[in-house]
């Protein structure tokens, strides 16, 4: 592929200045199909938000502040992203004192990326305030009522920015090649708490403030209010919740600390600062996601036995992999997930051994293959053509485990030592900027693999990353305990032994979930009783195996699960969880009857994302 690739040096970036070593320079801002903003001419540097959350209105209200930095002296349109914004007025300034109204126009409104906002800049203007509110359906929030909470007493707030939500709720450059710090003072009812992806300075009650002094892409900017409560896990750790669930919280990430120590060995220095977790009520559409000092995590990994904590390194691991080196576009994506689910992977073994990392590894491959055999083959390249489309349509597992099945095959040939001090200079070299799939290979190229030649030719990188499927040789862990499980499913579908009867004594959630997979489709009314009667998976209290296992109901018409099915579907709006579930319903006559029923009433729970991916199932 490299004749194929811009003839990209990195060596183009190093600055021969004075001094005796080259200093590597900042990149320049890559152009973003899914952006209008124009950052190569005129670039947000800082955002100053102060809002008030208004939960009667779900709106947020206030202004935004945008500190520019104007490399084209020439322009004279500062053009951001928006998303069913209302602009009230827009302001600029030359010292951020002294403001004067400037014009504003929108440009025409697009099903996917909203509409641009242009704001006409005297020669002299280094500020734009602009005056705005968010639009009760804002793409990138979710208002809770009381009832949608644990606490039922109070109304919640949570925002999802990546990939391209924050024009919803701020006008800004709305690109991860853009990189930005920013500061926030916000106003809520007295009795909630705010928090932000960022340090928090002194709070009074209702008011709130922060400041993000290093410079992060817009995705990460979030928020969230409610009735929160904190607890410490570590030294620089803590979760935040609801307060009925914040001790169990406190105790499932109690590893956390461990895990942060295990990273910065691998791969340098935490560079945040603090690492809390915020556990949000259900209906939060994802399983996690890695706003800087503040995770977002979703309360289904609350399974009482740390068996779902991979999350929470998975989340951590996105402290190298993604916030400090940051996909310059969506088409890059597999940078920041490839690369995290692989660092994933190694804080799992180092903090809980080689064989859970095993299984893990293992039911990743699994699912990937179960995934890829229904995408279309340009939706299997990592280097994904996303023209056109919503940067959503990329987020499949391809990125995850195809990704990071190619660091691991890169890390198996060249060996261990090599590899983990190779990613530890990429991690410094392109510390807080963003970067695209050329200059990342570039950088293999030249730091890797022209060191070693011959093992470099094992490697199918064009392959890899240009192609679609998994290139022969491509690893494919194993575990040894999931032999054990396989045995036990093949007795059992032989009818040879009872299920009662099965050698399941001291499983894991990662073995539990390898028998149910190994299983057959289809499986008689019989069957399903049998396996319920002798494990209970209708009581699971671990949603990851109650929602294998009503996948499963759904599919062999086991109406038993009936109930638990309806109710799962009614609070948890995990949307790994719920779309396989509508997806099998939909399958049958009776099923899509049902399905409707339920998401009728389902719908007005569920994330605006999540509303979006279902839309499209029911249809
Ligand atoms: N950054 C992602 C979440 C995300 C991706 C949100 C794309 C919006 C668009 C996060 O790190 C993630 O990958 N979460 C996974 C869990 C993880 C353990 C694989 C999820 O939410 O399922
Ligand atoms: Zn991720």
């Amino acid at each position: 592929m490299y004749n194929r690739l811009p003839l990209l040096s990195l060596t183009v970036f190093l600055c021969a200045c004075s001094s005796t070593k080259p200093k590597p320079m900042t990149l320049p801002i890559a152009k973003d199909i899914h952006s209008f903003s124009n950052p190569q001419q005129i670039a947000v540097r800082h955002a100053d938000l102060d809002l008030s959350v208004i939960f009667d209105q779900k709106t947020l209200q206030g202004t935004a502040v945008l500190w520019l930095d104007r490399t084209d002296p020439r322009a004279r349109q500062l053009v951001l992203d928006t998303r069913d914004l209302q602009i009230d007025e827009t302001e600029t300034s030359h010292d951020n004192s002294k403001w004067r109204e400037a014009p504003f126009h929108f440009g025409k409104s697009d099903k996917i990326l909203g509409r641009a906002l242009a704001i006409d800049l005297p020669a002299d203007a280094r500020f734009v305030r602009i005056r705005y509110s968010t639009d009760p359906s804002a793409s990138g929030l979710q208002w809770l009522s009381p009832a949608q909470t644990a606490g039922k007493q109070h109304p919640f707030l949570f925002s999802q920015s990546e990939p391209i939500a924050a024009r919803s709720w701020i006008p800004l450059q709305d690109s991860p090649g853009v990189r930005m710090t920013y500061s926030a003072h916000i106003k809520t009812p007295a009795e909630l708490t705010a928090v932000m992806s960022a340090e928090h300075d002194a709070a009074s009650k209702g008011d709130f403030r922060f400041h993000m002094n290093e410079p992060i892409p817009p995705y990460l900017i979030a928020i969230s209010v409610g009735d929160l409560a904190f607890q410490e896990t570590g030294k620089r750790t803590g979760v935040y919740a609801e307060p009925s669930v914040v001790a169990k919280a406190a105790k499932e990430f109690e590893d956390t600390e461990k895990m942060i120590e295990a990273a910065e060995r691998l791969f340098g220095p935490y560079r945040w600062g603090r690492y809390d977790l915020l556990v949000l009520p259900p209906s939060f559409p994802f399983g996690g996601m890695e706003n800087p000092r503040l995770t977002f995590a979703t309360p289904t990994v609350l399974a009482g036995d740390k068996s779902l904590v991979s999350l929470v390194a998975h989340e951590l691991a996105h402290s190298w992999s993604g916030n400090l080196v940051t996909n310059a576009t969506w088409r890059d994506f597999w940078l920041n997930e490839g690369f995290t689910v692989y660092i994933e992977r190694r804080i799992q073994e180092e903090v809980y051994g080689r064989a859970r990392e095993g299984m893990e590894a293992a039911l990743g491959r699994q699912e990937l293959e179960h995934e890829m055999a229904g995408l279309d083959p340009k939706d299997q390249v990592l280097h994904i053509d996303l023209a056109g489309r919503d940067p959503d349509d990329g987020m499949t597992l391809v990125p995850y485990e195809k990704g990071a099945l190619l660091l691991r095959q890169i890390e198996e040939t060249f060996g261990r030592e090599r590899f983990d001090k190779y990613l530890r200079g990429y991690f410094d070299r392109f510390a807080f900027q963003s970067i695209t799939t050329a200059h990342a290979l570039a950088y293999m190229h030249e730091n890797l693999f022209a060191e070693a030649p011959e093992l470099a030719a094992k490697i199918p990188l064009d392959q890899w990353v240009n192609q679609p499927g998994l290139p022969p040789g491509a690893p494919d862990p194993k575990s040894d305990a999931f032999g054990k499980v396989q045995a036990q499913a093949s007795a059992w579908v032989k009818g040879t032994v009872h299920a009662a009867q099965l050698q399941t004594a001291g499983w894991t959630t990662q073995e539990w979930l390898h028998f149910l997979r190994s299983l057959p489709d289809k499986l008689s009314a019989k069957q399903m009783a049998e396996l319920d009667a002798a494990f209970h998976f209708t009581a699971s209290g671990n949603d990851e195996i109650l929602q294998q296992w009503l996948v499963m109901s759904v599919r062999n018409g086991y109406a038993a699960a009936d109930e638990k099915l309806g109710d799962f579907l009614l609070t948890v709006g995990r949307r790994k969880y719920i779309k396989p579930l509508y997806e099998e319903l939909v399958k049958t006559p009776a099923g899509k009857q049902r399905a409707a029923s339920i998401y009728e009433r389902a719908r007005p729970g569920y994330h605006p994302m999540a509303q979006t991916t279902i839309d499209g199932i029911l249809r």
